[in-house]
């Protein structure tokens, strides 16, 4: 049983600000994974929505009409992507933040800052990680600045786009087919983090449909 590690859930009500003061245990990976970490007062939630299938530009937000978000709960239980909060500007300090490392064994990290003045082959960077891919790792990413969308298929092979931006930590797991793009602010800064020597080789679909973690992440979810 984990001791109690949150002030705040900030769970449910996507798109709203809200504020719940509470203390909580976790008792399981799931609670973990699925409640905020250290944000007491006012959250602005991660927002995640199906997505449209116009061909408009990837940074547009491409909601349907009328939007149908996705809560935190659905995008764990329908895609077994993970959602954390913690404040980018303490995070060095943060207890919570180093639990979570020494729990899930990150080992590695770096900085990543996605901008055309920034990022070496910038144009052809985006194509990339906007092309439908799996990896055979987890996926993890701490927003510090800026804002961006991760895609991500649920069960049903439709598009859900999650929304982060500054304090969001998002996990991607091994072998979800997910792809990146920024918003139309042109800008973000996150911290990369990685279990052991970092691969961030992408597989691109549909070459990844027979690749053993992608097989092995759909057996994972059939028995969720
Ligand atoms: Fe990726």
């Amino acid at each position: 049983m984990y001791r109690k590690i949150i002030d705040c859930v900030c769970k449910a009500n996507f798109g709203e600000y809200y504020q719940t003061k509470s203390s909580q245990t976790a008792n399981t990976d799931t609670d973990l994974a699925l409640q905020s970490h250290h944000a007491v007062g006012y959250c602005k939630m991660v927002r995640a929505w199906y997505m449209d299938d116009s061909n408009a530009d990837q940074r547009e937000t491409h909601m349907l009409d009328p939007p149908v978000f996705v809560s935190l709960d659905e995008l764990f239980e329908k895609c077994g992507v993970e959602y954390m909060k913690f404040n980018a500007d303490t995070w060095e300090t943060n207890v919570e933040f180093a639990e979570l490392r020494k729990k899930r064994g990150y080992t590695y990290e770096d900085l990543c800052e996605i901008s055309r003045e920034t990022l070496p082959d910038y144009d052809n960077k985006l194509k990339n990680f906007y092309t439908e891919h799996i990896h055979s790792d987890e996926e993890i990413r701490f927003v510090l600045e800026g804002c961006g969308y991760f895609d991500v298929r649920d069960s049903d092979d439709r598009w859900i786009r999650v929304e982060v931006s500054k304090d969001d930590l998002i996990i991607v797991p091994a072998g979800i087919y997910h792809r990146f793009s920024l918003n139309t602010d042109n800008y973000i800064k996150v911290k990369r983090l990685f279990v052991g020597e970092p691969v961030w080789t992408p597989i691109n679909r549909p070459g990844a449909d027979d690749h053993p973690v992608r097989q092995e992440y759909l057996k994972r979810m059939q028995s969720c």
